[in-house]
């Protein structure tokens, strides 16, 4: 068992919502091994402890594409946020611009990009999947554009769905999926109520503000396996690069090649992820993935990386890997589900304070000074 704040809130989550949704959240693809052993791998790095170095000024705050972060940390794109807590992506992003950090706003979340911007005082983050329909994509892109977010994040590592049996097990999908989710919902009326699921059709925003109508889960279930790209190529990512005129990163690469790829497109910058665990099981850990990575295009681009990152040393240890800045996905996700907005900012808080630990034992002043040189076991 890991211990941090993130395994007290995975345990209210769990407690909290229906097992459909739980299990969505917790789970990963096959065995779930690499999920695992992203958590696992990451733990597993040791760093080296300094003592005597006069540590009492600190600065956690970073720069990344001329956005102030006051700490090397945002709020990854989560689909169905809204599902977790009421309106969980306004919620979110509002604990985050508190906080001084970025969010992400998913491509499949139930707030549109509408609904979200203007509730925070800083700018948002999207995330776009590639998906089939194109003028969707189109649509999106340009409402994200009018809306003012800053960096698009756009995944790459979902061309087909990961095999991910837990939902099959617990009713996100299978047979009699509709019906085993309403019985569940039934059977947790609280979060029933809080999030509207019992009174109305769930809407996913920005797809029902493109189809003109309200989407439900199920029509969205559907939406989204009709959409699944496999013919993707860098080539088709060309027109989104000149479209969008902020920063353009590449999330989900786990691999030198395809890192020294995004460098030759022009990336601004790449998240080193497997998706949570959650597409191909039996992949590297992003930790282990992370130092070959970094040695081929460290400083040609920025490098974020997320898939395991539960609490405030884990950020270190993924900086020291050779990341520039970290996305957060359960860890956050567990926090909103068990107390909302509050939830999440505590999270924000725990984090911030247990890098200031951290680095104040390892002898680092800033975020520039975790580095290799911060590793006690690198192979
Ligand atoms: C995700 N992730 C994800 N990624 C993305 O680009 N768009 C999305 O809509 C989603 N949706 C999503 C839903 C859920 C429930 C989870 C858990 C994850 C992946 C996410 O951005 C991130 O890569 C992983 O969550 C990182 O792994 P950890 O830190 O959650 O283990």
């Amino acid at each position: 068992m890991i211990i941090s704040a993130s395994s007290d809130y995975r345990a209210a989550a769990e407690r909290r919502l229906p097992p459909f949704l739980f299990h969505y959240i917790d789970g990963g693809a096959y065995t779930e091994y690499t999920m695992k052993r992203n958590t696992d791998d990451l733990s597993g790095i040791a760093l080296r402890q300094r003592v005597l170095k006069n540590m009492s000024s600190l600065s956690l705050e970073t720069k990344l594409f001329n956005e102030t972060l006051s700490m090397p940390v945002a709020l990854g794109p989560v689909g169905l946020t809204g599902m977790y807590a009421r309106r969980g992506e306004v919620q979110a992003a509002k604990a985050a611009a508190k906080a001084g950090i970025p969010f992400t706003l998913s491509t499949v979340s139930v707030c549109p990009i509408e609904e979200v911007t203007p509730a925070i005082d800083r700018p948002m983050w999207f995330q776009l999947y590639v998906l089939r329909d194109r003028g969707f994509m189109r649509n999106v892109l340009e409402r994200a554009k009018a809306a003012g977010c800053s960096t698009l994040v756009f995944t790459v590592d979902m061309p087909t769905p990961g095999a991910r049996y837990r939902d099959a097990h617990s009713g996100m999908s299978g047979p009699f999926a509709a019906s085993r989710r309403y019985l569940q919902s039934v059977q947790h009326p609280s979060w029933a109520w809080d999030v509207g699921v019992m009174g109305r059709p769930h809407d996913l925003g920005n797809v029902s503000a493109y189809l003109g109508k309200p989407t439900a889960l199920e029509d969205y279930i559907g939406w989204l396996a009709n959409n699944f790209d496999q013919s993707i190529s860098w080539k088709d990512l060309e027109w989104i690069r000149d479209f969008w005129d902020g920063p353009m990163v590449i999330k989900g690469i786990l691999d030198p090649e395809d890192a020294k790829d995004a460098v030759r497109f022009g990336a601004d910058g790449i998240v080193v992820s497997n998706h949570g665990g959650r597409q191909l099981d039996g992949v590297l850990s992003t930790a282990r993935a992370m130092p070959a990575i970094a040695d081929a295009v460290k400083g040609d681009l920025t490098l974020l990386a997320d898939s395991g990152i539960r609490n405030g040393l884990d950020v270190v240890r993924m900086l020291a890997l050779g990341a520039d800045t970290v996305l957060l996905g359960r860890a956050f996700i567990y926090a909103l589900a068990a107390h909302g907005q509050q939830g999440v900012e505590n999270l924000l808080t725990l984090i911030a304070n247990e890098m200031r630990v951290a680095m104040t034992l390892t002898g680092a002043k800033s975020v520039q000074e975790i580095n290799r040189d911060l590793l006690a076991n690198l192979q």
